[in-house]
């Protein structure tokens, strides 16, 4: 055979294997995201700087009829937490800023609007909860939403400079997932400038971390199995290793975790959910494929998802809701014709935090 039809047969060979085990069908495409602007307040001087090209979901959570998108910080964007119904008449909706515009004044110095949103997710009883990294001098923040309550905000918590430091420099805040105790909500946050978990108790509205000395960590979710659940984390150093805590190890201020090293994949992941049939999805930097592996089995990377050309970091955010269905965002930025979808695949299974808890 000769080198040229050798490489088609090759190339041929390599589109015949593109794995396809999730059946994912079109919602939405856009050719440019817009908003929904506002009329006649001075947030509509966004709109002359707004640039769709910038709009980049990061964190994705969904509640009841909506999708939530945590978007990337850029000047050109007006907000970075939006909303779009989970399905509609347009192909293509806008994006509608959560809860309000009046929490996303780009620019205003005081500390009360939503600075910088990181990860986002939603409780079964119709919380948002929301990471906010804050700016040079606006401190973090974890706000929570109340969806069946017209979005009002319940709480807002602003990190101690002991828990996650007030030098803008010296804290990124990742992403969140919530634990659904018997008798509190519990969040886990990654910090990737710290060698820490941070903890929150809704019931008490403290906060805590706990060092795990050496390491620093990005994505995270927590495992189904209520009596030995297992927090599984991505450490941030692009060292490609994923590694699992148990939440018991995670109770103590000022304590210290010892996570574990499950195994390593081969890129970098930067988005990890759990199901709760005990599969864990991963997304990758710069990678057009979704891998996955079965937590109760031996750690082993199998894609399930590949499609053609992306040539974007970040190309997808995803989530589960309690339909059984997996949603995912894919960003184009091949071929220098920006596009995005939102795809939807039933899965079978749900979020970690549906499964039946015991009766306390
Ligand atoms: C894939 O999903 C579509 C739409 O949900 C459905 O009509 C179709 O039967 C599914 N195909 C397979 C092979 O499951
Ligand atoms: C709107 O802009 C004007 C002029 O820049 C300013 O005086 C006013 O305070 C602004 N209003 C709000 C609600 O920010
Ligand atoms: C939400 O707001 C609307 C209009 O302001 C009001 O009529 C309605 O009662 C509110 N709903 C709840 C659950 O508070
Ligand atoms: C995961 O692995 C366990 C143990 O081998 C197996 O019983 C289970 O069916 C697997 N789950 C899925 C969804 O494949
Ligand atoms: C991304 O866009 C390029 C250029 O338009 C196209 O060739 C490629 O097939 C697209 N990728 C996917 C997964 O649709």
């Amino acid at each position: 055979m000769s080198p040229f039809f050798a490489a088609i047969f090759l190339h041929a060979l390599c589109l015949a294997n593109a794995v396809n085990d999730i059946n994912f069908s079109t919602v939405y495409e856009w050719d440019k995201f817009d908003f929904v602007w506002p009329s006649g307040s001075n947030i509509s001087n966004n709109r002359q700087t707004f640039n769709p090209n910038y709009v980049h979901p990061r964190y994705m959570a969904v509640f009841g009829e909506r999708l939530f998108l945590s978007l990337d910080l850029k000047s050109e964007v007006p907000a970075t937490l939006v909303w779009l119904p989970k399905s509609g008449t347009s192909t293509a909706p806008k994006l509608h800023p959560f809860p309000s515009w009046n929490l996303h004044i780009k620019y205003r110095e005081e500390c009360d609007t939503i600075k910088v949103t990181q990860g986002i997710v939603a409780d079964p009883d119709g919380r948002l909860w929301v990471l906010d990294d804050g700016t040079y001098g606006c401190s973090s923040k974890l706000w929570i939403f109340d969806l069946n309550n017209n979005d009002t905000t319940e709480r807002v918590h602003q990190f101690p400079d002991t828990v996650v430091s007030h030098s803008s420099s010296k804290r990124s805040l990742r992403d969140v997932v919530i634990d659904k105790t018997p008798d509190d909500y519990l969040a886990y946050i990654t910090d990737s400038e710290s060698e820490n978990i941070v903890v929150y108790s809704r019931k008490t509205d403290q906060s805590w971390s706990v060092k795990t000395p050496g390491r620093k960590w990005d994505a995270l979710d927590l495992s189904p199995n209520r009596e030995a659940r297992q927090l599984y984390l991505t450490e941030r150093s692009y060292s490609n290793e994923l590694y699992s805590v148990s939440v018991s190890e995670l109770k103590n201020e000022g304590g210290t975790a010892a996570p574990k090293r499950i195994g390593k994949w081969r890129e970098y992941a930067y988005r990890i959910v759990i199901d709760n049939a005990n599969i864990l999805y991963a997304a990758f930097n710069y990678k057009k494929y979704l891998s996955k592996w079965n937590i109760s089995e031996p750690f082993r990377e199998q894609r399930v998802h590949e499609v053609a050309k992306l040539d974007c970091s970040w190309p997808f955010t995803f989530t589960l809701d309690a339909d059984d269905t997996l949603w995912m965002t894919e960003r184009n930025e091949s071929g220098g014709v920006l596009r995005h979808k939102l795809f939807k695949a039933a899965v079978g299974a749900r979020p970690h935090l549906l499964t039946a808890l015991p009766t306390p």
